[in-house]
């Protein structure tokens, strides 16, 4: 796992995934606000000609249950307007208007495995520890189901919404199995309340309790923090070291 502590966590996430970008690439896209900046990054640089998303496909990595696509906070909305519309690629995602959602769950599995998996999947984190939504108690080999949100969860994405009662109780989301077989994780978490599910993903135990750490066990796993959001890990001068000693050869 390389953790990158930095005041441009968006410019380095953006970096990181912008290595990946190809004809036939495949990305993975997480919503809410830690992504922003990305998504704003590499849209500037298409528009300087530095990356291309000729051939590129998305999926996004999760969805709410019972909102209308057409939303503006549903997740396919979300994804479509800040990033892969402008960026002119196309983008599937699990279905939360699905009348079968079990079958839904399989279908957005079954597109995954055909586009030939996820080259690079960017994630954020939840302050109890979720990516994906993927919440505390999630087992660390789930694929794509039905998760019922936490409180916390549900309260944190109120402001998305016009009121807390509004935030869907249900969505539909990659597993944790699901997000470990993408060939590279770029997890990006900034501000001080993440440093305490930062700390736990990446120096805690493996346990469902915390579903972050389960990167602890992916090969490729970049972690793009800011100070804030770093300021639990007790490994933090060994993590900067690393990242000033970073061999010049060594992609992302
Ligand atoms: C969103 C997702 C979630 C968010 C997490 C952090 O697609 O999968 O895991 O990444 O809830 O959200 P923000 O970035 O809004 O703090």
């Amino acid at each position: 796992m390389e953790v990158v502590i930095t005041g441009e966590s968006g410019r380095v996430a953006a970096e990181a995934l912008a290595v990946h970008l190809r004809p036939g690439a495949v990305l993975g896209l997480a919503t809410g606000s830690s992504p922003l900046p990305v998504y704003a990054e590499l849209l500037r640089r298409q528009r300087n000609a530095e990356v291309s998303f000729d051939g590129v496909r998305g999926f996004t990595l999760d969805e709410y249950i019972g909102l209308p696509r057409r939303h503006p906070q549903s997740y396919h909305s979300v994804i479509r307007r800040e990033l892969t519309d402008p960026a002119g690629f196309p983008v599937d995602g699990p279905d939360g208007e699905a009348d079968d959602i079990p079958a839904e769950a399989a279908r957005y599995e079954a597109a995954i495995a055909e586009a030939g998996g996820i080259d690079v999947q960017l994630l954020g984190i939840g302050t109890d520890g979720h990516i994906g939504f993927n919440e505390p108690g999630s087992s660390l080999a789930s694929r794509t189901r039905v998760k019922t949100l936490t409180p916390q969860t549900r309260a944190d994405n109120a402001r998305f919404f016009a009121s807390p009662d509004e935030v869907p109780v249900h969505v539909l989301t990659q597993g944790l199995g699901t997000i470990l077989e993408a060939r590279h994780l770029v997890m990006i978490a900034t501000g001080a309340g993440k440093a305490d599910a930062v700390a736990a993903a990446v120096e805690g135990p493996v346990s469902a309790s915390c579903p972050a750490s389960v990167l602890q066990l992916h090969p490729h796993v970049t972690v793009v923090v800011d100070e804030e959001a770093a300021a639990r890990l007790v490994h933090a001068d060994y993590y900067r070291f690393a990242s000033a000693h970073k061999p010049s050869w060594q992609s992302w």
